[in-house]
Formats: structure tokens, C-alpha cells, sequence
């Protein structure tokens, strides 16, 4: 299994440790992937998950290599859903499987919020698109899972309050006065537009032989 934008590896120790898979991670966040590493070791997943502190290289990987990809809230790694679609069409077996995790409009989203975010309406699919373009590149979708709006609010809540213990415990910090500004316009900005424009899903797909 490959997890592009594995972050701590959460996932990828779950997956070797239940079903006994070899896995590669990729993430070019070195501290992260140095907490996940110290994590594993002294375990006996160590040398079933190798993770590299790297920005992903499609290239380091050979044709149909992996029986599963994963890459969640990460499709920016590669470049976005189109790329990962592409990139998964080559590293997976026939029949192999990926999930993905990605953002889609909910309702059409109001002009001040694309200002914004700082992307145009066409940045971002619909869940029906993200759907239509898995099917367009080779892919059944076997399961979509779409964030609650419990789900969705208690992630914004934790991210806001992550945001505010860091910079509470690391005044000296130079970017914690920018992550102060930054979180408050981003509460603001979810409160106002994102919480009713903005989705989030996970896809489970399968690569047709
Ligand atoms: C929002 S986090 C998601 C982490 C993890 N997949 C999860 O679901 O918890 C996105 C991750 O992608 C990583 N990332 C961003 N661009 C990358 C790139 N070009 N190559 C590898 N990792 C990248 C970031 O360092 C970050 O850890």
C-alpha cells in the first residue's frame, strides 16, 4: 500500500497491523514523518512500513506496484483529484484499490468566499463530478463516504483550537502571529460560507482490470 500525504502514518499503521500489508508513505513534512518513525519503533510494523521524508515523486515508483493507494486530503501532493486519478491508474494492479479524500461544492459558492479561498468555482467538483471523473479514468466507485456535518464541524473546531494552543504555548514563534490572524479569518470565513458551500468525502475505488 502506498499513502501519498500520509501525515503520521495513522492510517497505514492501521492497515500493516490488521491486514499484515508492506507499506510506503510519503510525506515532505520531515518532522511529521520523524514523529511517525519514532513511533514505530521498536515495533515489529517497523520494517513493514517504510516512510520517506520526501516530496512524492511518481517516478520512484515502478507500473502496478500496489494493491492499494491512498491518498486523503492530500490530492495537492500530487497536483489535484485528476492527477491522483492518473497517478493511481498506473501505480495500481488491475483491480487494485484507492481511496481518495477530497473537497466538493455543496451548493454554488458565493463570490467574497472564491476571494476567499483564492480559487475559482472550477477548482473545486461537485461530489457527482469528483464521481463522473473516477469513472472517466478506469475506476468503479464502490463506496463514497461524505463528512457529516457534526464530522465537519468538530474537524474545524479542533483545527481552530490546535491552531490557538500552539500559538498560546509559542508566543516566540515568528509565524504566530500571522497562524492567530489566519485562523481567526478562516473561523470567520467557515462560519459565514464554508460550513453550508463546502463538502468533504472520501471515495473508495476500484481500478477495473
Ligand atoms: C491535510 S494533511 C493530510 C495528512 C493525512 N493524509 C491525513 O489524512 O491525516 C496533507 C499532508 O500532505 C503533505 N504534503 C503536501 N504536499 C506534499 C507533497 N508534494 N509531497 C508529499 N507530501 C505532501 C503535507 O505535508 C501534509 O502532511
Amino acid at each position: 500500500m502506498l499513502d501519498i500525504g500520509c501525515g503520521r502514518a495513522a492510517l497505514l499503521e492501521r492497515i500493516a497491523e490488521t491486514h499484515g500489508y508492506r507499506c510506503v508513505g510519503v510525506d515532505r513534512n520531515e518532522h511529521i514523518v520523524l514523529d511517525a518513525r519514532r513511533s514505530l519503533m521498536n515495533t515489529e510494523l517497523a520494517e513493514r512500513i517504510d516512510l520517506r521524508a520526501e516530496s512524492f515523486d511518481e517516478a520512484a515508483f515502478s507500473d502496478a506496484s500496489f494493491d492499494v493507494l491512498a491518498c486523503l486530503e492530500a490530492t495537492h501532493a500530487v497536483s489535484d483529484l485528476r492527477g491522483v486519478l492518473r497517478t493511481a491508474g498506473r501505480l495500481l494492479r488491475p483491480g487494485g484499490v484507492l481511496v481518495v479524500a477530497d473537497g466538493h461544492w455543496r451548493r454554488r459558492p458565493d463570490e467574497e468566499y472564491l476571494a476567499f479561498l483564492a480559487c475559482s468555482e472550477d477548482d473545486i467538483g461537485t461530489l457527482e463530478s469528483n464521481a463522473a471523473l473516477a469513472r472517466e479514468a478506469g475506476f468503479t466507485v464502490e463506496r463514497t463516504h461524505e463528512t457529516t456535518d457534526d464530522e465537519w464541524s468538530r474537524y474545524e473546531d479542533m483545527y481552530a483550537a490546535n491552531i490557538l494552543a500552539f500559538v498560546d504555548a509559542h508566543p516566540e514563534d515568528p509565524d504566530a502571529a500571522e497562524f492567530r490572524t489566519h485562523i481567526s479569518a478562516w473561523r470567520q470565513a467557515y462560519l459565514a460560507w464554508g460550513r453550508t458551500t463546502l463538502g468533504f468525502a472520501v471515495y473508495q475505488l476500484r481500478l477495473l482490470p
